[in-house]
């Protein structure tokens, strides 16, 4: 696959079921997880013009803790490292389920790695029954994030361990 193919109706929900079945195909041919989460922030861009969205990813720190580090991403520059239980990032790594957040400036510690990001949804990547990383999306408007979401980006992530 080299183009995506997304429907004519511009609702949530029809590029959600259009979009699903490529990401799959589009994993089933490549097991480098660096390159498919980057194509996959990519079609989530640019089929849902999201502000920004990609991974931040659990990594070993020096001090020989777990903090999450910046992966592959579509939009504005973000902050690099988050450490457990910090932000919506890593309250989601924590908590081990998908956190909505209709309004981030009203949920706290939130981090801003952007003014302009006003809503959000983390969704855990588990593999093995163990978080490896999370998928971040932010908008640049209020309540943007709600079940449809939550369902269609929590399928999504799983193609990355399939
Ligand atoms: N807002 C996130 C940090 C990541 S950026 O938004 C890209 C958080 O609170 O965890």
């Amino acid at each position: 696959m080299e183009t995506l193919i997304l429907p004519e109706e511009s609702n949530k929900l029809s590029i959600y079921e259009a979009i699903t079945p490529q990401i799959q195909s589009l994993l089933e041919i490549e097991d480098d997880l660096i390159a498919n989460m980057a194509n996959m922030a990519a079609v989530l861009k640019e089929a849902l013009g999201f502000f920004w969205v990609g991974f931040y990813i659990v990594k070993q720190n020096e001090a020989d803790s777990q903090e999450l580090v910046l992966g592959p991403f579509q939009g504005p520059l973000a902050c690099t490292r988050i450490k457990y239980g910090k932000g919506v990032c890593g309250y989601t790594w924590q908590k081990g389920e998908t956190v909505i957040v209709p309004d981030v400036d009203a949920f706290p510690g939130h981090i801003a790695c952007s003014s302009l990001s006003k809503s959000e949804i983390v969704v855990p990547v588990y593999n093995n029954g163990k978080i490896v990383a999370v998928l971040d999306v932010d908008s640049d408007e209020l309540n943007m994030f709600d079940e449809i979401d939550k369902k269609y980006l929590e399928k999504i992530v799983t193609f990355l361990f399939e």
